[in-house]
């Protein structure tokens, strides 16, 4: 049996290192671009062209030149490089990889909340569905939530959805009293102060660097506060050499990757039983199936039409700000 045959369709019988040939080579001959998040897997982050933040792969999915982009991401992701490239094919490896925080947010009941306060700018995370952009006037990730609430009027009357825990967060950092949706991350509200104390009194010089979306508790203990790209930049500037990362770990392939030679420790969630400060959907997608939907050009995302053409103005408006 000769493994390196390109013929071969079962990616069982294809060795990873044959994964990685097979994978250059479709996304050549179908002139394919891979763009993956912080949270992918290793492997998935260095066969990817872009690796970055949400922020940054709405950026390039808005540019590229691709035929096609495979978004190793979540669905939220994927439907954002659609609705601001609509004539791409975009591609995610597993279509199951939902967001827990999109979920907390369904678009009828968004819209009623909305209609509630009509006097009121709408301000969605990235993390939504298609439909709920629709519904938004500015959308932003967590790299440009400040800069742009910063930039409307202090006396502005603002709704924020659907992350509480960002929502806080820029509240507390741009002194405004924005109308938060009820929304959160399974991820980032897991992680445990009590474990983060230990860890502390363990790695006393380390810093504590936290993502936004985590609880208030948890960001008082922090050093450091940003989105998964800040927390990465912010590594790779500081003069010290130890950190206690509450993100989802994925990021630490990238920290490690650009400081070798300095200490990166994943704090952990409160249910030791489960690893949940990986995020289970982010995780469904795999090598193996990162190389059968470039093969097989799906799962495709696709958005109506309708909605795309609304949805596409607060993201458009949003790069604008950025
Ligand atoms: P950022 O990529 O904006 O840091 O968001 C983190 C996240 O939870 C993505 O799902
Ligand atoms: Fe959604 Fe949280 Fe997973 Fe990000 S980490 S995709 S916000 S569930």
């Amino acid at each position: 049996m000769n493994n390196n045959k390109l013929e071969i369709n079962d990616t069982n019988l294809i060795p990873l290192q044959g994964l990685g040939v097979e994978i250059n080579r479709l996304k050549a001959e179908k002139n394919a671009v891979i763009m993956a998040h912080y949270y992918q897997t290793g492997d998935i982050q260095d066969i990817a062209d872009v690796v970055g933040d949400s922020l940054a792969l709405a950026q390039q999915a808005a540019k590229t030149n691709a035929d096609i982009i495979v978004l190793c991401g979540v669905h939220f992701m994927g439907e954002t490089a659609k609705i601001l490239s609509p004539t791409k094919k975009v591609l995610v490896p597993d279509l199951n990889a939902g967001c827990s925080l999109a979920d907390s947010c369904p678009a009828d009941a968004f819209e009623a909340f909305c209609k509630a306060h009509p006097d009121h700018t709408v301000i969605s995370y990235v993390n939504t569905t298609a439909a709920v952009k629709a519904l938004t006037d500015v959308v932003v990730t967590s790299t440009n939530a400040k800069k742009i609430v910063d930039q409307f009027p202090k006396d502005a009357k603002l709704i924020f959805g659907p992350d509480r825990n960002l929502g806080n967060y820029i509240n507390s950092v741009t002194g405004r009293e924005m109308l938060l949706w009820d929304g959160a991350c399974h991820v980032h509200e897991q992680f445990s102060v009590e474990k983060l104390v230990k860890l502390k009194a363990e790695h006393p010089q380390a810093e504590v660097l936290a993502h936004p979306e985590c609880k208030r508790p948890l960001l008082l203990m922090a050093d450091f506060i940003g989105s998964t790209q800040a927390l990465l930049n912010y590594t790779i500037n500081s003069d010290k050499n130890s950190f206690l990362v509450a993100t989802e770990s994925g990021i630490l392939h990238e920290m490690q990757k650009k400081s070798p030679q300095k200490e990166f420790i994943p704090v952990p969630p409160n249910d030791s039983t489960c690893a949940c400060n990986e995020c289970n959907f982010m995780r469904l997608n795999t090598l193996e199936k990162l190389y059968q939907c470039l093969k097989n050009e799906s799962p495709e995302i696709l958005v109506d039409e309708e909605v795309r053409i609304k949805a596409v103005k607060p993201i458009l408006r949003m790069l604008e700000m950025s």
